[in-house]
């Protein structure tokens, strides 16, 4: 089910608008695939050099490799477009999620009146965001996850999505393989014939990756969880929109609130990125405690690992942490999951941590899954 997918949740943009958002995928695939490999050639030509020239020595660690990095006109300007084109990112989705907003509303008024493929919404009015949540725009995404004005909003789902799918665009995953479907592969690889009762996606924002479950298994109980309630919202309209069976609920992924054993797959993606390490533990905690005996958990992210970097791209591919509102960047690249999922109590022989390739384009997704002991 490719990222493209559409639906009638989805903001439509008219012509200019489409055409200023054509505008910024243009300019993200170009900052990213052919100017951003310069940034190396700026480090080895002029940077490294310089630094060296004044320092009478190497730069020791990743900050002074900033520091000499962002006295180079070649990277600050490669950095500030980025930031840009970040913003106009948003700017140009947000034109139209904005002027389409009534009639989005609409449809999820309808949408979730009718509840025609049987899925449900549980938001809590007493909920309490993570701070790390309410507090960041995260990834300058207007007003983040936590955006919630009025108790039909459903603008910070749209966002997400039409976001998101510009930005996946732009790295070229947008119509291939999706990240749901690459875990059912792999768990079709590793675990023949697994065919889980219950399924439970963790931190699943706008649920593109909910509603593949939800299809692949159609008898299949799938459950996903957020803190966001407009996305939400969003998320359960455009699984009925989708026809997929799908029970959202606001809860966190540190204390579920569900009882223990309760799913055969627990799966989560791009989730750990955006969380503290404390949290990505209490996740693997969380899963263990409710996979049911012989269940499986998959959680699956972008392939960001600094122990296979050099000093210079630990510090090149961090420039999200610095510039793009990415608070766990670095907590996330220099995680230890295969120890979290240990320490959350699953044996070692049944943990496996490591890339997996898209079946149809580049990307591999990093996964670190489990077993839960029959
Ligand atoms: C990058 S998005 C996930 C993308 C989504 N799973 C997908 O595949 O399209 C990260 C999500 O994690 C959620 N999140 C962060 N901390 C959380 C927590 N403690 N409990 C539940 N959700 C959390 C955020 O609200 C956000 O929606």
């Amino acid at each position: 089910m490719a990222r493209n997918l559409q639906h009638s949740m989805l903001p439509r943009p008219d012509g200019e608008e489409l055409a200023r958002q054509r505008y910024v995928l243009a300019l993200k695939t170009h900052l990213g695939r052919r100017l951003r490999p310069g940034n190396r050639v700026i480090w080895e030509q002029a940077a490294q050099p310089a630094f060296e020239r004044e320092h009478g020595r190497a730069p020791a660690d990743r900050g002074e490799i900033a520091e000499a990095m962002y006295a180079e006109p070649g990277y600050q300007a490669w950095s500030s477009l980025n930031r840009c084109a970040q913003e106009m990112m948003w700017e140009a989705v947000g034109e139209a999620v904005f002027r389409d907003s009534p009639r989005m509303r609409e449809e999820y008024a309808r949408l979730s009146g009718e509840r025609a493929a049987g899925g449900s919404l549980e938001l809590s009015d007493d909920f309490a965001l993570p701070n790390a949540i309410r507090r960041i725009n995260i990834h300058l995404q207007p007003g983040g996850y936590a955006r919630d004005e009025d108790p039909a909003d459903i603008v910070a789902g749209a966002f997400y999505e039409a976001g998101g799918a510009l930005y996946s665009m732009g790295q070229s995953v947008g119509t291939r393989e999706s990240k749901a479907e690459l875990v059912q592969r792999f768990i079709a690889e590793r675990h023949p014939g697994f065919r889980p009762a219950r399924v439970l996606d963790m931190a699943c924002s706008a649920g593109a990756s909910s509603v593949p479950y939800a299809l692949a298994w159609p008898d299949a109980e799938v459950h996903a969880i957020d803190v966001g309630p407009a996305m939400l919202r969003y998320a359960h309209a455009r699984a009925e929109a989708l026809g997929a069976r799908v029970h959202f609920h606001q809860r966190d992924v540190v204390d579920t609130g569900f009882a223990d054993g309760s799913f055969d797959l627990i799966v989560s993606h791009n989730a750990m990125h955006e969380m503290s390490q404390a949290t990505q533990a209490a996740m693997m905690r969380e899963s263990f405690r409710l996979l049911a005996p012989g269940g499986v958990c998959v959680h699956q992210d972008v392939p960001l690992r600094y122990s296979e970097l050099d000093e210079f791209m630990r510090f090149e591919r961090g420039w999200d942490l610095r510039n793009n509102n990415e608070p766990f960047w670095e907590a996330y690249a220099t995680n230890d999951p295969e120890r979290m999922l240990a320490d959350a109590g699953f044996p070692q022989a049944q943990i496996s941590v490591g890339y997996f390739e898209q079946i149809d384009g580049s990307m591999r997704w990093f996964l670190a899954a489990a077993r839960k002991p029959a």
